[in-house]
């Protein structure tokens, strides 16, 4: 029940995915939030506003001339919300909000928001990928805009890519998060996330390889932008699209990836290595496809440890910049390992997560550790972790939290 005693606007655009915005109102009132709707003229072409009149027990607003509404509704719903949540956002939708203009309910509401705005897009891959739709989520994010997905997934269309509506769990958590005390409390702070495997190539076809997803790394960059961060992502070789708004350097091996951080880490804030960076890699690459032979037997040299040479330069220079993040992964004794892996490497903070746990899905259960203990966190999403982390590293960087918001 974190929304208990909120007010949410949910504003549904004319997309497809509008029925879709029964199922957030439904999840945001579970939460405990006092839900009212705005809807576009295309929107109820897509879901009844009768649907939401009787889930909400107030009329969804239409019509800015409905004589029915007795004060300024463009005003009003705007004022009267916490959070206004634009859900699903159509590209149409983005590009007037981005204009600023407020020839509807909805966008007046958007325009009027006393709170944060935070918008879900679905479309198709061609519309989201649009140039005009890069750049008007840019606008909309340098006006302070939250952003949830879109996803990758089935589209309406029968294809699968990039525009899908995120879950409607996911996007009321994105809610919550851009209602908690202190949302954009890591403005300006400049971070570096590092993200998914390493591929180590054995001849220009073969790899060694692990099974890291980059998703934790993702939710790191995706939180970390949406509460004021200016992210740099370092990402290997992984089918994700990285949120608006973050710088993406793609690499290949551990050693593309030590260059990337290495020559960008003086500049940072802080670097969360959530990478899974190989630890060795075959002592020679073939310049050819290697032909099958009998039994194979592979050299491989250690990888250099991107972590410890961050930790130990930073002690070396006795600078308290950047605030360093590792990840432990483990399949047994997690903490003592991560404890060790603190000291060794001289970081701040280790997250340490069994194995068994943390590959490929959502969700995860990690350990905090650092100099002062441990905290055992209960399984929660990629996205919450993500914030608990960047909430460490916000002690870390001494940034105070800014008051809630009035
Ligand atoms: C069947 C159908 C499905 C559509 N789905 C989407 C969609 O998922 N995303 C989108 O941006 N536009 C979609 N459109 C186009 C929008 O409905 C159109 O751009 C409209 O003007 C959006 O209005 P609004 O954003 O003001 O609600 C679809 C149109 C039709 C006819």
């Amino acid at each position: 029940m974190d929304l208990r005693d909120k007010r949410i606007v949910v504003a549904i655009g004319g997309g497809i995915a509008a029925f879709k915005a029964v199922e957030v109102v439904r999840e945001l009132q579970r939460r405990g939030a006092t839900v009212r709707v705005a809807m576009t003229a295309s929107a109820t072409r897509f879901v009844g506003p009768i649907t939401l009149t009787g889930l909400t027990g107030t009329p969804a607003v239409v019509d800015l001339w409905d004589p029915r509404y007795a004060g300024e509704v463009h005003v009003e719903l705007g004022a009267w919300a916490d959070a206004v949540l634009v859900a699903p956002a159509t590209m149409n939708l983005l590009g007037r909000a981005a204009a600023g203009l407020a020839d509807d309910v909805v966008l007046a509401t958007v325009a009027c928001a006393r709170g944060p705005v935070i918008f879900a897009p679905a479309m198709h891959t061609r519309m989201w990928t649009h140039p005009a739709t890069t750049h008007n989520v840019e606008r909309l994010r340098a006006v302070g805009a939250a952003f949830v997905g879109p996803v990758e997934g089935p589209l309406a269309s029968g294809e699968i890519g990039m525009g899908r509506l995120a879950e409607p769990a996911r996007i009321v958590d994105a809610v919550e998060a851009a209602l908690r005390p202190g949302a954009t409390d890591l403005e300006g702070v400049r971070l570096l996330v590092s993200a998914g495997p390493t591929h180590e190539d054995l001849d220009p076809v073969r790899f060694l390889g692990n099974r890291s997803s980059g998703k934790m790394g993702f939710a790191l960059a995706e939180r970390a932008a949406a509460r004021g961060a200016l992210v740099t992502l370092v990402s290997g070789p992984v089918a994700l699209t990285p949120p608006a708004g973050v710088t993406r350097i793609e690499v290949r091996s551990a050693l593309q990836m030590r260059e990337a951080i290495a020559s960008r880490a003086d500049e940072q804030d802080a670097v969360v290595m959530a990478a899974a960076v190989a630890d060795y890699r075959p002592s020679e690459r073939a310049e050819h496809k290697r032909k099958k032979a009998g039994e194979v037997q592979l050299t491989l040299v250690r990888n250099p440890d991107i972590l410890l040479e961050l930790g130990e330069r930073r002690a070396r220079l006795g600078a308290h910049r950047p605030v360093l993040v590792g990840f432990a992964l483990e399949t047994q004794d997690l903490l003592d390992n991560a404890r060790a892996k603190l000291e060794r490497k001289k970081v701040d903070l280790i997250v340490a997560n069994e194995a068994a746990v943390g590959f490929a899905g959502d969700t995860n259960r990690a350990s905090l550790v650092d100099a002062a203990g441990a905290t055992a966190l209960p399984a929660m999403s990629k996205h919450a972790l993500a914030d608990r982390i960047l909430d460490r590293v916000r002690e870390r960087l001494g940034v105070e939290a800014p008051p809630e918001r009035a």
